[in-house]
């Protein structure tokens, strides 16, 4: 197996005024490909920093990220939002679908980023949201779907250019404990079929769908079997 991710020696330091709040001070982690890792630890610990790391969404103060063998520690915006829209999918707590759009809509709206004509993209949103159990669904707008329903959406949309890299912040966090369950069996069939993923929980049932657990506290990564 050979790295997906990779930070080392990473230090994040947030400048506010005077005062600077080190919110992550040494993380060292390193995420095969195909794995699926759980991240956990305290409110304020650095889970989301990390994540912001991890999903090329900003850079660390020092040290080195790579992502998918390329070393993104110095990259600018624009080179970010490339490796993003190539690499990685986006799923959260608050499933973040525009209310205005409907699912399938949704779905095909970060194909745009990459050009394809309409009908393809609407052709493979249809795709992936009959693959997340949606096909009956694929007209309605958020507001008509249960929470169980927008974050099969969100995965869809999460899975539109084929990515490398699943992230995932509380995925089941708005969630009832059976429509959790749902989710978490949907990531582990992708994770089945080989994407990497890495998901933020406080919820120990979910953790044991992970390979491992990455604890941080305090902004120091520390490993789990
Ligand atoms: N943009 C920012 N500017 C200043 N400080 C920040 C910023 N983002 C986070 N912090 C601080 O960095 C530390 C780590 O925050 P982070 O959001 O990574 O924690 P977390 O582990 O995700 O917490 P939670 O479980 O509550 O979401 C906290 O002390 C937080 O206040
Ligand atoms: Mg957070």
């Amino acid at each position: 197996m050979s790295s997906m991710i990779s930070l080392e020696d990473v230090k994040k330091v947030y400048r506010m005024g005077d005062t600077k709040v080190e919110a992550l001070e040494d993380a060292d982690v390193n995420i095969e490909d195909g794995e699926f890792v759980a991240v956990m630890g305290p409110s304020g610990s650095g889970k989301s920093t990390l994540m912001n790391m991890v999903g090329a969404l900003d850079i660390p103060t020092e040290g080195e990220v790579s992502i998918g063998g390329e070393d993104v520690s110095d990259f600018g915006e624009d080179e970010l939002a490339l490796l993003r829209s190539r690499k990685i999918g986006f799923i959260f707590q608050q499933f973040n679908l525009i209310p205005s759009m409907n699912a399938a809509e949704n779905v095909a709206l970060p194909m745009l980023f990459r050009g394809a004509s309409k009908k393809k993209r609407m052709e493979r949103a249809e795709e992936l949201l009959e693959r997340v159990g949606l096909g009956e669904r694929m007209h309605h707008m958020p507001s008509e779907l249960s929470g169980g329903q927008r974050q099969r959406v969100s995965i869809a949309r999460a899975l539109s250019n084929d990515p490398d890299i699943i992230l995932a912040d509380e995925p089941t966090g708005n969630l009832d404990t059976e429509t959790g369950e749902n989710i978490m069996n949907l990531l582990t069939e992708l994770n089945d079929e080989g994407k990497t993923i890495v998901m933020v929980t406080h919820d120990e049932n979910d953790a044991e769908y992970a390979d491992r657990i990455i604890k941080i506290v305090d902004g120091k990564t520390g490993v789990e079997a």
